[in-house]
Order: C-alpha cells, then sequence, then structure tokens
C-alpha cells in the first residue's frame, strides 16, 4: 500500500513526457552510425537505447524551460551528454573498473560485444558527443563553445575522470570524508552540474542566475551519488537494473562505507532541501525543477 502510493508520486515527479522525446531524439542521431562498421553500429545502438533515466539530458531540457525557453532547442546538447553518461557507463562497467555484468536490466555492453568493443564502443561516443553539438545545435558560434567548453572540462581531468580515478586506486583503501565529497562531486557531479548550465546558458541566463544554477546542482549532483551508493547497499538488482550489494564487496568508498545509511539519507535530505531553496529564490518556472529534486528522494533506480 505505502510503497504503491510511494510509486505513484515518483510518477507524478517524473517528467515522462520528455524520456520520450528524448528517447525519439537519440534515435534519430543514431542514424549518423548507420554506415559504421556493424558491430561498433550495434554496440553503440544497444548502450544508448537500452533504457536509463535520462536524468541528466531531462536536467539540461527543464533547466532551459524554467528560463522560459522552448526546451525542444535543446535536445542537440541534451542528447549529447547523454553520449558522455553512456560511455562512462560502458567505461565504468568494463572488469578492469567495476567488473559489471547487468545495466539498465541488461547485460553489460562488454558481456554482449567483448571487451575490445566496448571499450572503442565508448571511445566513439565521447568523440560524437562533441560532434552531435557541433553539427545539430542550433546556436551562435560562441554559445557552442561555451556549451562544448562545459562537457569538456566535467568530463575531463578535472572532471568525471579524476573522480573515477580516486574511485579506482582508493578501491579497498580508506580515505577521508574531504576525499569522498570530491570523488562524488566529480565523477558523478560534475556532468550533472554541465546539464543544468548548458541548458541554462542555451537559455541566455545571467551570471547571476548562472551561479545559482550552479550551486543547485551541486547539491543535486552529490545527492544523486549519494543515493547511488545507499541504493547499491539497500536496493535489488531487479528494480535498480544493476548488481547491487558489490560496493562493499570492493571495498568501494562510498557515502554509506563513510556514515552508515541513515546519516547518508539525511545529508541527501538536506542537498535536496537546499537545492530547493534555491530554485525558490529564482523568478522561473519551477515547478519542474522542485519535482526532479523531490523525486531524488524516492528513486529507486
Ligand atoms: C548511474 O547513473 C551512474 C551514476 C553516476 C550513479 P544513472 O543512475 O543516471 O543511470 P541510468 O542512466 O539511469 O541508467
Ligand atoms: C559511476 O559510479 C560513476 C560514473 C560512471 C562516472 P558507480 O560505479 O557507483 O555507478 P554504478 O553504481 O555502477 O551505476
Ligand atoms: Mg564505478
Ligand atoms: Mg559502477
Ligand atoms: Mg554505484
Amino acid at each position: 500500500m505505502i510503497d504503491s502510493a510511494a510509486n505513484s508520486t515518483i510518477k507524478n515527479l517524473y517528467p515522462d513526457f520528455i524520456v520520450k522525446e528524448i528517447n525519439e531524439n537519440l534515435n534519430f542521431y543514431l542514424k549518423k552510425y548507420r554506415n559504421s562498421p556493424p558491430i561498433l553500429r550495434e554496440a553503440i545502438r544497444y548502450t544508448i537505447t537500452s533504457g536509463g533515466k535520462r536524468f541528466r539530458p531531462i536536467l539540461c531540457l527543464l533547466t532551459a524551460k524554467s528560463l522560459g525557453k522552448n526546451y525542444k532547442m535543446a535536445f542537440p546538447t541534451a542528447c549529447a551528454i547523454e553520449f558522455i553518461h553512456t560511455y562512462s557507463l560502458v567505461h565504468d562497467d568494463l572488469p578492469s573498473i567495476d567488473n559489471d555484468d547487468l545495466r539498465r536490466g541488461k547485460p553489460t555492453c562488454h558481456r554482449m560485444f567483448g571487451e575490445d568493443i566496448a571499450i572503442l564502443a565508448g571511445d566513439a561516443l565521447f568523440a560524437e558527443s562533441f560532434s552531435l553539438i557541433l553539427e545539430h545545435q542550433k546556436s551562435d558560434c560562441e554559445t557552442k563553445i561555451k556549451i562544448l567548453n562545459e562537457i569538456a572540462n566535467a568530463s575531463g581531468a578535472l572532471g568525471l575522470i579524476s573522480g573515477q580515478i580516486i574511485d579506482v586506486y582508493f578501491s579497498g583503501k580508506k580515505i577521508d570524508k574531504k576525499k569522498l565529497e570530491y570523488m562524488h562531486a566529480n565523477k558523478t557531479g560534475k556532468l550533472i552540474t554541465a546539464s543544468v548550465r548548458c541548458g541554462a546558458i542555451l537559455a541566455g541566463a545571467n551570471n547571476d542566475y548562472l551561479e545559482k544554477f550552479t550551486v543547485f546542482s551541486k547539491n543535486i549532483g552529490l545527492a544523486f551519488q549519494i543515493t547511488d551508493d545507499i541504493l547499491d547497499a539497500t536496493s535489488n538488482s531487479k528494480a535498480a537494473g544493476k548488481t547491487i550489494g558489490k560496493d562493499s564487496i570492493q571495498g568501494k568508498n562510498t557515502f554509506v562505507s563513510m556514515y552508515g545509511i541513515d546519516k547518508s539519507r539525511k545529508i541527501v535530505e538536506e542537498k535536496i532541501q537546499y537545492a530547493i531553496k534555491i530554485i525558490k529564490s529564482m523568478d522561473i518556472d519551477r515547478k519542474w525543477l522542485i519535482n526532479i529534486s523531490k523525486f531524488l528522494l524516492l528513486r529507486k533506480a
């Protein structure tokens, strides 16, 4: 009873109409690869179309929408960010990183196509992300460069990769709270911040609002990865679509290993509350950004 009530709330908080449109756009962009070597084309199609919440593109589009823009103009950038996210999952799942067999309820890319193809498909998606923006995003050159800069920095050696490096290098070793937060802010937070900032930049946000969106997204980004840690300790593989319980087996540093589940939940709540407070301080169309923030408190996958 409680579960089904919670599920109906989650449904109301998540913009399913945008997920559908994102998937249609992603399918359209995949057509470009029709002349790629078939195994590469299939590996890219398999990983991009096998589900996922599309949380990052949604954030990008909802941010543009909150500023009164037609969010559809941001689809190329939103989809490009999903390309980067998907590549990061393909590589994250590799035997030499997290060694996972299940992703989005299906066998991981390397389980389907082999490790060599999975590495190369990930590499292709990374480069194709930038190409997608260059070819399809209808903006002036200066705006495009700003967007590309956001995504490149969020993905690189001061962003996602630096977080992933801390994750793998310190697996099985203890780190302090500061390093743990750095790891989460980088491996997951930076791309989430880039998603929001790109939506804001495309919608022409001023510097004051861009700064507020940045603070909002940093809180959302940390809350997102802390929840991922909590789900790894509390969910089940069917609901999450990935193998659960591996963080502790692999000696991963997580908020759960540092603070325990209850305190981690409290930290998530505080961050979401703060994120919502920031959104409420802006003169924008707030509804969906508040909804998606609340969704993070309830998500099961
Ligand atoms: C999983 O991301 C990896 C993390 C950064 C925690 P998501 O939870 O967004 O995965 P999908 O895209 O919905 O499958
Ligand atoms: C993944 O973090 C972060 C990136 C892919 C950048 P996790 O390793 O915790 O993500 P899951 O649990 O495999 O989805
Ligand atoms: Mg990992
Ligand atoms: Mg992983
Ligand atoms: Mg995880």
